[in-house]
């Protein structure tokens, strides 16, 4: 059997899993901002604090939803891949894009990514101590313009990802790691 955790950090970080199937129940935006506020601790080279949110819950989803379709759309058509896509967005209960500034400084940059990649595991991880689940998700159509234009984040921000977030109706098993013993480089002498 694999290694399950000593203790609740362990076990939360061992088995969390990314949600693609939600139940319809509503989740809680005090409660999520609540664990935003949690999240927010994660480590931060100069307290930059590189991120930004916008949620989409109820009927604003639409808006979420209407610009991934702006996005979609090809000389006036939109498939029916990205409609069923469209559909199965409308019934996860919140949307979450999380959002940095783009620094023209290499190294800024690199760490306002590391840092907001950090809150972003800790609200995950926060979350499933909690049964909400999500799914971090970065997509061809969260780079473009078009969709980015469409929801009000500037050419100067990046869009980290959208979290997908909701009750999990279903739980994937996990897939396997590699044990870090075949990546790890002791030098002890
Ligand atoms: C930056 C980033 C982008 C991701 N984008 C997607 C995505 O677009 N679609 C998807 O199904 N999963 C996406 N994932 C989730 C990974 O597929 C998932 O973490 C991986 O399969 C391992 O599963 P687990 O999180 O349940 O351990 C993304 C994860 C990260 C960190």
């Amino acid at each position: 059997m694999s290694y399950e955790g000593k203790n609740d950090v362990e076990k939360t970080i061992i088995s969390r899993r990314s949600i693609k199937k939600f139940k319809t129940d509503p989740v809680n935006i005090e409660e999520l901002i609540e664990l935003l506020n949690v999240a927010k601790w994660a480590p931060n080279h100069k307290l930059t604090e590189p991120w930004r949110f916008q949620l989409y819950a109820g009927t604003g989803k639409e808006k979420f939803v209407e610009s991934f379709l702006a996005s979609q759309e090809r000389d006036g058509n939109i498939t029916d891949k990205a409609k069923n896509k469209a559909a199965y967005f409308r019934e996860i209960p919140l949307h979450l894009v999380v959002i940095m500034p783009e620094d023209s400084r290499k190294k800024r940059w690199d760490e306002d990514y590391a840092a907001i990649s950090a809150l972003i595991q800790n609200f995950q991880l926060a979350a499933w101590e909690r049964g909400i689940g999500m799914i971090w998700r970065t997509n061809d159509w969260t780079h473009d313009p078009v969709f980015k234009e469409a929801i009000g984040v500037k050419s100067d921000e990046k869009i980290v990802g959208t979290l997908m977030i909701g009750y999990p109706k279903h739980v994937p098993e996990p897939e396997k790691r590699t044990d870090i013993r075949e990546l790890l480089t002791i030098i002890d002498e």
